[in-house]
């Protein structure tokens, strides 16, 4: 297909960003100057609450080619250890003060073992208030395990399914796991059926798609209505990741006609939050609520991060090490990386382009700066690049704005990826002095 010279511009403006952005990840993201954090939660308790309570839960039975997520091969005696550690801390953080308005639990696969997850859930809800319970899930859980334990435990049920086409589905090592697209879909519809909110997590950027391919698979995905539809771009980061995710991945040029196959092809049923994700415009009202809203994040568990303010706290990412430090009552939270106002910013920026306005008030409000003193050099590239169009004091993004602003949750995943690869090199807590 031949390219516009519009498409031209646009390929190179998110070739300088790809670069620009790969540049300040490692420099705002380097671990090399983090500290440890004292050896109990010393730190002082807010007085409200904090918005989410992440729990990692970090075992996988066999691991997918593309995801670079913190997991190892499932044990079950060392799982088993786990939670049980992982329940002494939720009572440690809730005694210490700690109270949370909603509780994500992500992996790694989450099921692995369901009792466990409902003693961990139930023990959460008997100590202390919260409003919502997310909890990411494979497909295959709904046919190999007994959902209906977690009915009144979860609201939100957040299924990977990725595809819905064999041919990726056995690319990424997913069709032995999870079974055919299908078979998949006959889940999924098991889980609409019992929780409230069923979100699903689906991908593109693989070399094997093209916008109508992708459109197709997400017609399938329509087809069976879920509440909330994320649509992840193949991410392959810088570390170690590159090479596995990147022998799957596509043409990075290829990404933008597949992005606005994605739009053309949900917006129509589905409001668009940010450019990746999405909630039905149809029905009873969706509670719109992500792990990725900018707000404080407390993280329990092995490879679990939480983010105060201007701090990223890191847990340890080896489990028998994050044991032997909750069985000693400590604190499986060993590391502390301070976050520029910058990147803080930034990921602001992201935030609002993502949403469609760049409100100068709520900007000023936020940061103290416009948006043209916080950005001057960003703010003329997203004009330049008819990123955004002026309205008054504030800016809409346009669709190519939309697509810079997908560029840039790429490059937080990518950030995600290269915190967890330096994490994993850290010093165990358990076997250092402070
Ligand atoms: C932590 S994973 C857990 C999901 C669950 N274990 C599963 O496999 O169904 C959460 C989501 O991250 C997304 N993801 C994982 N690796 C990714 C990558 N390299 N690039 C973009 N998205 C990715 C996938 O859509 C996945 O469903
Ligand atoms: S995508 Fe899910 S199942 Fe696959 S390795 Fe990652 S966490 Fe495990």
């Amino acid at each position: 297909m031949q390219s516009s010279f519009s498409d031209r511009l646009l390929w190179g403006a998110t070739d300088a960003l790809d670069t620009v952005m790969a540049h300040s990840i490692r420099q705002s993201l380097s671990l090399k100057d983090c500290t440890r954090l004292e050896l109990e939660y010393q730190h002082d308790v807010p007085s409200t609450p904090i918005e989410t309570l992440y729990i990692h839960i970090p075992f996988c039975h066999t691991l997918c080619r593309f995801c670079s997520f913190h997991k190892v091969k499932f044990n079950d005696a060392l799982a088993r250890d786990y939670f049980t550690a992982l329940r002494a801390e939720i009572r440690a953080v809730v005694a210490k003060g700690y109270r949370f308005n909603r509780v994500y639990i992500g992996g790694g696969t989450t099921t692995i073992l369901e009792d466990e997850l409902v003693h961990t859930i139930e023990l959460i809800k008997s100590l202390t208030e919260i409003r919502e319970v997310s909890c990411e899930s494979d497909p295959i859980y709904f046919n190999d395990g007994h959902p209906q334990r977690l009915v009144g435990l979860v609201d939100r049920m957040s299924i990977g399914v990725q595809s819905f086409e064999d041919r990726i589905l056995k690319a990424t090592g997913r069709f032995e796991k999870f079974g055919s697209g299908q078979q998949q879909a006959d889940y999924v519809l098991r889980a609409i059926e019992l929780f409230p909110t069923v979100n699903l997590d689906m991908m593109y950027g693989f070399a094997v798609q093209t916008p109508s391919s992708v459109a197709a698979d997400l017609a399938h995905t329509l087809s069976l209505q879920p509440d909330q539809i994320t649509t992840y771009p193949l991410t392959t980061g810088f570390g170690k990741n590159h090479k596995k995710a990147g022998c799957l991945a596509g043409d990075p040029h290829a990404l933008w006609p597949q992005f606005m196959a994605v739009k053309q092809t949900l917006q129509p049923h589905y409001t668009m939050e940010f450019p990746w994700t999405f909630s039905r415009n149809f029905g009873p009202g969706v509670d719109n609520k992500y792990v990725l809203d900018g707000e404080d994040c407390f993280g329990v568990g092995s490879g679990a991060f939480g983010r105060f303010g201007q701090q990223f706290r890191i847990s340890s990412f080896t489990i028998e090490d994050y044991i032997a430090m909750i069985n000693r009552q400590q604190s499986g939270t060993g590391y502390v990386k301070h976050i520029d106002a910058k990147a803080l910013m930034q990921h602001q920026l992201m935030l609002m382009m993502g949403h469609g306005k760049l409100d100068n008030r709520l900007f000023k409000q936020h940061t103290g700066k416009s948006l043209w003193q916080a950005f001057p050099l960003e703010m003329l590239y997203l004009k330049a690049a008819g990123a955004i169009s002026a309205q008054g004091q504030d800016y809409l993004t346009t669709d190519k704005g939309q697509f810079i602003a997908l560029k840039m949750f790429s490059g937080f995943l990518s950030g995600m990826d290269y915190l967890r690869e330096q994490a994993r090199d850290l010093p165990q807590l358990s076997q250092t002095r402070l």
